[in-house]
């Protein structure tokens, strides 16, 4: 394959989001994530004497940890904090712009999540060392798109021609705002499955639109269950309700389980960029469709390969 684009465009370059990125650079990023799960060891220590900031203003597991397996495997050492109330932020009243500062500073890198939409631009701005969204608001979250969309490359060698539906909160989840972005890349049907009042937001519809990619929107999946390659569900974002009468409105709304996906093609894969609550059922765990838990461990390869092409390793 032909690209047009090399490792030289990724150096220091910021990941703020999904639209920043074309076809070929994202490709080009799955390939190096192949080259990191084929062969590990040819990364470790690839960027030692590297520092990696990661300021986490908002809950993470998978996110978090990932990042930090995958900067400590390249040899890197980091700073930062999971838990904002440890630092002067949180417990001194600290603004954004000084702690951005101050780490760019002190490292080669920040990785950051906030809960403010537009953090992520704004960190770019202030900082002197590039910077990787890891989630900012309600609004993107750039490199869980890319390790979705490495899994459903890696499970059906391709992405143009698959129908791909969102399932769940698509108002406040900024995993599928960043994925439906991403997906226009490709020659994709995307097929949003929400009660009206969680269904994609307006600026996401419309870039989705602008790009002439087929999508609908639905309000059932048993509507649109036949036809898709990927089902991807989201959690209610529960902490971006601002009416907790609206967040109550949507209990029990919908739970992918083994009843809801009868009707299903053999092929279908679920993701799930994790953590679920109860919208997607144990009881699809032990099934063939189920590939969120490896698509969670693809996340630590697919930032070894995104740390190593940024810092230059
Ligand atoms: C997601 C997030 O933080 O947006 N989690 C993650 O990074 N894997 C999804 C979510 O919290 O629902």
């Amino acid at each position: 394959m032909v690209y047009l684009v090399s490792e030289s465009d990724f150096r220091n370059r910021d990941v703020v989001g999904t639209r920043d990125f074309t076809r070929d650079q994202l490709e080009f990023i799955f390939d190096k994530t192949v080259e990191v799960k084929t062969n590990p060891n040819t990364f470790k220590d690839k960027l030692k004497g590297k520092e990696v900031t990661l300021i986490f203003f908002e809950p993470s597991t998978r996110t978090y940890n990932s990042f930090l397996t995958a900067a400590n495997m390249l040899g890197c050492t980091t700073v930062g904090f999971q838990d904002p109330s440890f630092s002067s932020y949180g417990g001194k009243g600290e603004s954004l712009y000084d702690t951005i500062k101050m780490f760019s500073s002190y490292s080669d890198c920040i990785i950051m999540r906030h809960p403010a939409m537009g953090s992520a631009k704004f960190a770019a701005e202030i900082s002197n060392k590039p910077i990787i969204n890891g989630g900012s608001g309600s609004q993107e979250h750039p490199t869980q798109t890319m390790l979705d969309m490495f899994t459903i490359r890696e499970k059906f060698g391709k992405i143009d021609g698959l129908t791909v539906g969102m399932i769940g909160d698509l108002k406040y989840s900024r995993t599928t705002s960043s994925l439906s972005y991403a997906l226009t890349n490709y020659n994709v049907k995307i097929i949003f499955i929400a009660p009206d009042f969680l269904q994609v937001r307006p600026e996401v519809e419309a870039y989705v639109k602008q790009k002439n990619v087929n999508f609908m929107k639905t309000r059932e999946l048993s509507s649109a269950i036949n036809e898709l390659d990927v089902l991807y569900v989201t959690r209610i974002q529960k902490e971006r309700f601002s009416d907790p009468d609206e967040h109550k409105k949507t209990k029990g709304f919908y739970q992918v389980n083994s009843d809801s996906i009868k009707g299903c093609k053999d092929s279908l894969v679920i993701l799930h960029p994790l953590p679920r609550v109860d919208e997607l059922s144990t009881s699809i765990d032990t099934t063939k469709h189920a590939l969120y838990f490896q698509q969670a461990e693809n996340g630590k390869y697919l930032r070894v390969a995104l740390l190593s092409l940024m810092l230059g390793g």
